[in-house]
């Protein structure tokens, strides 16, 4: 093949596709947004210097990049059996995904916290809503919450994990505003209804998912459209809770 007609292939291949692996947080952040109480409103705007949930939705992935915060990496995600309720599970010393969301709220609560903090685990809060959403971050340790289960997309190569972080939202192929925008249209008591229950509740609900979502896939499998038919309602539910508990968590804090 021609050199020069390889790069312009491989460019926009390499180049776009961490980007997109944003999209999922940005849609949580952007729902959550347009649910906030005016106290919440003003002082988030204060704590992230007028930037958008959506924006600062992606910084706890962003900081994995440097070494010195390797300490934050098991709070993306938990892990534990299948069969069992978080309450009832061994927990990591290390941390996990619903140990590290009290911890971001306890820290912001904290009125002998400094700014800095209150910031830094703020943004590390409006991630995390997100992540325990992603059903194979709430999933089990054999596996890696399905990092392990190697899987052909469109006849590219990625596993079970990538899948619901990645391969089916870029798929689709909305920006992250229309798929907000498309996700935030029920009626209020429904809203509600979603807002209801614990961190321990939401993530049961997670597990549950991703208990279904082993059985959909035999390893080496080659997944596509007939994939997306069948889950995108539940990548979008889940979305779209997660932007709502988002929101119900961000009020509660600043009331
Ligand atoms: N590493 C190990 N388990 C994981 C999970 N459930 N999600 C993301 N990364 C992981
Ligand atoms: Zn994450
Ligand atoms: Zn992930």
């Amino acid at each position: 093949m021609n050199k020069v007609f390889f790069l312009f292939l491989l460019i926009p291949i390499l180049g776009f596709s961490n980007y997109w692996g944003k999209t999922g947080h940005r849609v949580t952040g952007h729902i959550a947004q347009n649910h906030l109480s005016g106290k919440a409103k003003r002082a988030l705007n204060k704590l992230l210097d007028g930037h958008s949930l959506a924006f600062v939705s992606t910084y706890a992935d962003e900081i994995k990049a440097d070494r010195n915060n390797s300490r934050f990496s098991p709070w993306h995600y938990v892990n534990y059996p299948m069969d069992m309720r978080y309450e009832d599970s061994e927990k990591s010393e290390f941390g996990d995904v619903v140990m590290a969301i009290e911890e971001c709220i306890g820290i912001i609560k904290n009125e002998t916290s400094t700014k800095k903090d209150r910031v830094f685990y703020l943004k590390m809060l409006i991630h995390l809503v997100g992540d325990l959403h992603q059903p194979m971050h709430a999933s089990r340790a054999e596996d890696k919450g399905g990092n392990d289960i190697q899987l052909q997309w469109f006849g590219e190569g990625t596993n079970l994990h990538r899948v619901w972080d990645k391969n089916m939202i870029v798929s689709y192929g909305m920006t992250y505003t229309e798929l907000a925008t498309e996700l935030d249209r029920l009626p209020k008591w429904k809203r509600k209804k979603i807002q209801e229950g614990t961190i321990y509740d939401w993530v049961h609900e997670s597990h549950l998912i991703a208990a279904e979502l082993y059985g959909s896939v035999e390893p080496g499998e080659k997944i596509g459209y007939q994939y997306s038919y069948k889950y995108n309602n539940i990548l979008f539910d889940q979305l779209q809770k997660g932007g709502l508990r988002l929101a119900k968590v961000l009020n509660d804090l600043f009331r």
